[in-house]
């Protein structure tokens, strides 16, 4: 039993500089006037249009269909999101993803209700795949054969998964020796013509946007509106889990600064839709090897972004030149957001803990438990209130950066090495014993003795 959509919900898209609003967009999903980004909005919506009410329980009572788009943590709330025909639908039944108490990260940072967002439990664990559903099923609808992506890893994997779902061909752009071999794997596995290119990131970007202006593919990073509209559906769903009462701040990464874009443009609808009654504080957190959208914020007021080569182990946001930079800003000013930096010995502490909650997440997820630290000690944030980390891709994502901080090689011959001691007492390194019961048992009753 599929619950239909109450109405086709209207939408169109603007550039976000000059205003303007084409009828369609470009392969490069730019606008034609003045090169800036397009978004979607949504002129059926004047106060009153849709119910509040009538919208909560249409959208809970789908949890129990049997309906592949219903059971979608995306497609579930297809009401606010442009209509895409469900024939053209691909869906891995993304989204519905956990929120945890983190009660240990809670005692750390002094903040009891302290809650995370696992979009690592998505189907390619992480959170690109609630855009990705959507962006693919569009790329379906237009009819291409092609579409791709430039990556650092994430993107790619997915992408790729939903294109083979969709019967469409991908190219993966990603730079050569910087993605994890899991992400890597992924695409491999899910038949993507995969290229490594002896760039970084935003120079992956720079080609893949060349190709295409003179390639029939359809471009799948998140400049793409339809990938934003897609995201927006996290932020949907925590406040369902919520009870629709927001908590007092979201904590996102910044990378290409699509995520957090995504999740403030549903707040803000949200609270115009009267689905919640207030707006959370939305805060960004970047790596300082990788911070240009913190330097822009606090060295240029916002009013530019100056490029940068980014470097960080948090490879997911080693990226320099943020193409939504500007959707970000807009999210910060209006839900009075921070953006903070955190070092690399920061965001691998901060990953040990969070593990260490039984969660677990990609080394760029714990950028948001190492910012909320820094926004504590500022005053930002208060210890009664309450916080939820978006953590946007699982453990496993990155084997690697574990082994090698809990080894204690992470950081050896590095810079880092000295603040990296900080850190040492959440080291697990195994010990390799002889296969006798003796041994195991003095290992166990050590263990005992230090804990
Ligand atoms: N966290 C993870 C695990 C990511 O993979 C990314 C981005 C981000 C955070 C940052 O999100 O770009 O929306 O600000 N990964 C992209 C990729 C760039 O290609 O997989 P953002």
């Amino acid at each position: 039993m599929s619950i239909t959509q109450i109405a086709e919900t209207i939408s169109r898209l603007r550039c976000i500089a000059c205003g303007s609003t084409p009828d369609s967009a470009g392969q490069d999903f730019r606008c034609t006037a003045c090169g800036d980004l397009l978004e979607f909005f949504f002129p059926g919506w004047p106060p009153g249009s849709l119910d509040p009410a009538t919208l909560k329980s249409l959208w809970l009572s789908r949890r129990i269909s049997v309906d592949a788009l219903d059971q979608s943590g995306v497609w579930r709330f297809r009401e606010l999101l442009p209509h895409i025909p469900v024939e053209h639908a691909i869906t891995l039944r993304e989204g519905n993803t956990p929120l945890y108490h983190l009660p240990r990260c809670a005692r750390a940072t002094g903040v009891e209700n302290l809650h995370a967002k696992h979009q690592g439990m998505n189907p390619t664990a992480s959170f690109k795949d609630t855009g990705m559903t959507f962006a693919a099923s569009s790329a379906q609808q237009g009819g291409f054969r092609w579409v791709a992506c430039a990556s650092t890893g994430n993107t790619s994997a997915s992408m790729a998964a939903y294109a083979a779902r969709g019967n469409m061909h991908s190219l993966v752009l990603i730079p050569d020796g910087q993605i994890s071999w899991g992400k890597l794997s992924q695409s491999l596995d899910y038949g993507a013509l995969t290229c490594q290119l002896r760039t970084d990131f935003d120079g992956c970007v720079h080609i893949l946007n060349e190709l295409v202006r003179q390639k029939p593919v359809y471009l799948l990073n998140s400049v793409n509106p339809y990938r934003i509209e897609g995201q927006k559906t996290a932020a949907i769903e925590l406040m369902e889990q919520f009870a629709w009462e927001p908590p007092d701040h979201i904590i996102v990464p910044g990378g290409n600064l699509g995520n957090s874009s995504a999740i403030g443009k549903a707040l803000v609808e949200m609270l115009e839709l009267k689905l919640i009654s207030r707006l959370p504080k939305l805060s960004i957190i970047q790596a300082q090897g990788a911070n240009p959208f913190y330097r822009s914020v606090h060295e240029l007021g916002g009013r530019k972004l100056e490029p940068m080569t980014a470097d960080t182990l948090a490879t997911a946001i080693r990226i320099g030149n943020p193409a939504s930079w500007k959707k970000a800003l807009r999210v910060l000013q209006v839900t009075g957001g921070e953006v903070e930096q955190v070092t690399e010995v920061e965001i691998t502490a901060a990953k040990a803990e969070i593990g260490a909650d039984g969660i677990g997440c990609e080394p760029a997820s714990a950028v948001t438990l190492a910012g909320l630290k820094k926004l504590r000690r500022s005053g930002f944030v208060k210890p009664g209130e309450s916080v939820v980390l978006i953590l946007t891709g699982h453990l496993l994502k990155d084997p690697d950066f574990t082994i090698k901080f809990h080894r204690g090689d992470l950081f050896s011959g590095t810079s880092s090495e000295a603040e990296a001691a900080q850190a040492s007492s959440l080291q697990r390194a195994p010990v390799v014993l002889d296969a006798n019961l003796g041994a195991v048992i003095a290992a166990l009753d050590a263990s005992e003795r230090n804990s």
